[in-house]
């Protein structure tokens, strides 16, 4: 069976001989900054995939959100997992057609939170992974809580609505067998980790504030700012560590490094990539404390992505450098 669903116990990753990270969405485009070794550009990738000139058409699209293409090897599996599936299915379509990315290696599709930037993509996605592996069904993790209906306050009380993801039924209309359960799991034979409920620990990372959702009964919205259906995913590789995969970390950074160090002690942190939800009026003063504790964790990769916010970044760069922080970009492979 490759989805182990974990109440009680701890996981035990299949420490792999390499992970392979393709970034299929991201907010930023960057295909000139040189970048360290183990990682290749928009532009080299995109050649790879055989464009044949330098055209508005053969570059990527990058758009407010995520999606990142995992794969993890150990000995002669190589195996897929798509991480998100950011704002729309047209940036899908552009994205894996020029970075000619075979959408039929994507063995299980996971949903990070109830979010439309990450979420609105997966029909699209799961639609393209079913019809590029023969038609088979695609696994979609969710949670039941990522379904809410939400929205905003914004500062003169009006509601500002959030697009509703795609329901259950519109994924299994797309090719999907959804797996639709708040447990966290392993998957693909214990080579990937997806996190539950990441606790909240810190005192300063305070989830989105101005959320709300609609109540149980459809006739008034409620606060919602913890965002408890937010989940994380992980991978092991060996002689490295644990690479964390935090899509928007509505939990807080610090939360989710904190819950992954303590999952999978004494194997040490490695990295950790994505949206670490720094950017905005609400967030940027909490910088100097999650640039503070990050310390603790020694990490030796950070890639800030999505809705970390230049801010953050640069603290980022400032306390650990350019060896450690590398500003995450669409089209862009990473090695680990
Ligand atoms: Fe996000």
């Amino acid at each position: 069976m490759s989805t182990e669903i974990l109440r009680n116990s701890s996981p035990e990753l299949v420490a792999l001989d390499s992970a392979e990270v393709f970034v299929l969405i991201d907010n930023v485009s960057d295909g000139l900054s040189s970048v360290p070794d183990g990682v290749t550009n928009e532009m080299d990738n995109i050649m790879e995939a055989g464009a044949k000139s330098f055209s508005g058409e053969t570059l990527c699209f990058a758009c407010f959100g995520i999606s990142l293409i995992l794969t993890g090897k150990v000995g002669d599996q190589v195996r897929t997992v798509l991480f998100d599936a950011g704002p729309n299915g047209i940036a899908i379509e552009h994205n894996v057609s020029n970075l000619g990315i075979d959408m039929g290696v994507i063995e299980a599709v996971v949903l990070s939170h109830g979010h439309t930037d990450h979420a609105s993509g997966l029909p699209t996605a799961i639609k393209m992974s079913a019809q590029a592996n023969g038609g088979g069904r695609v696994p979609v993790h969710v949670n039941p809580e990522m379904f809410s209906h939400r929205a905003e306050v914004l500062d003169n009380g009006d509601i500002f609505l959030s697009e509703n993801i795609p329901t259950i039924e519109v994924m299994e209309q797309a090719g999907a067998q959804v797996i639709n359960d708040p447990a966290q799991r392993n998957l693909l034979g214990d080579l990937f980790y997806l996190s539950g409920e990441i606790p909240r620990t810190t005192s300063y990372e305070l989830g989105l504030p101005v959320q709300v959702r609609r109540n149980a009964d459809d006739t008034d919205w409620e606060p919602d700012p913890w965002l408890m259906d937010e989940r994380y995913m992980a991978v092991h590789v060996q002689g490295k560590g644990i690479m964390v995969f935090t899509a928007c970390s509505h939990a807080g950074l610090i939360n989710v490094l904190r819950h992954a160090r303590e999952t999978f002690a004494p194997i040490p942190l490695y990295g950790v990539m994505g949206g670490f939800h720094l950017a905005g009026g609400l967030f940027e003063p909490i910088i100097p404390e999650t640039v503070r504790d990050l310390a603790e964790f020694d990490l030796k990769v950070i890639v800030p992505g999505h809705c970390t916010g230049w801010r953050a970044t640069r603290a980022m760069l400032d306390a650990f450098g350019e060896d450690i922080v590398l500003p995450s970009a669409v089209g862009r492979r990473h090695i680990y």
